[in-house]
């Protein structure tokens, strides 16, 4: 995408919050460690207009954390949400298993600086949260600065993700 792209972008989500936000779909999902923490952000995000894409897990029993990374990396890659949040007990492993998913940058957030980095820098569409490492409080607002956070477009910073995207297609070619 152009700088022009970004700017306006970043133009937009900065004119009137309450659009931008409202037109957002999320993507989540967890595991029984970050359940809990799910239905916390959940009703969070709903309360603020956006639509919530739900890929569970339901209840406290023990999952395994792959599918959900892979679930909610899938929303992105097709184009069905617009971020994704991920979490388990420590927002690693299922950070691992959406990275998995090409075209996915998932970056695990344990503080507002890592999530407006992971945006300006990274341009990441996934965040994932340990559900075992932070409180709701925190963990609310590390979302809220995930969500309204605007990649910067940097010529550097898009040189970089042009590389792990090349890596990423030269890889996916080898096997096909
Ligand atoms: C589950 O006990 C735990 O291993 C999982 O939630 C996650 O923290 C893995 O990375």
């Amino acid at each position: 995408m152009t700088e022009l792209w970004y700017s306006i972008k970043r133009k937009i989500m900065s004119l009137n919050d309450n659009f931008g936000v409202k037109m957002m779909r999320v993507a989540l999902g967890a595991d029984h460690g970050g359940y809990a923490l799910k239905e916390e952000l959940k009703a969070y995000l709903q309360n603020q207009g956006m639509t919530i894409l739900d890929q569970g897990t339901d209840s406290a029993a023990s999952v395994d954390y792959p599918q959900f990374g892979f679930q909610v990396g899938s929303l992105i890659r097709q184009g069905d949400a617009d971020f994704g949040i991920v979490i388990c007990g420590t927002g690693l492993g299922v950070s691992m298993a959406a990275n998995k998913v090409p075209g996915v940058r998932a970056a695990v957030c344990a503080d507002p600086y890592m999530a407006r980095l992971a945006r300006e820098h990274n341009d990441a569409n996934v965040l994932a949260l340990g559900g075992r490492v932070l409180g709701a409080d925190l963990a609310r607002e590390i979302v809220d600065v995930f969500l309204r956070t605007p990649f910067s477009g940097a010529t550097r910073h898009q040189q970089r993700i042009g590389q792990m995207a090349a890596y990423e297609n030269g890889i996916s070619g080898k096997e096909s």
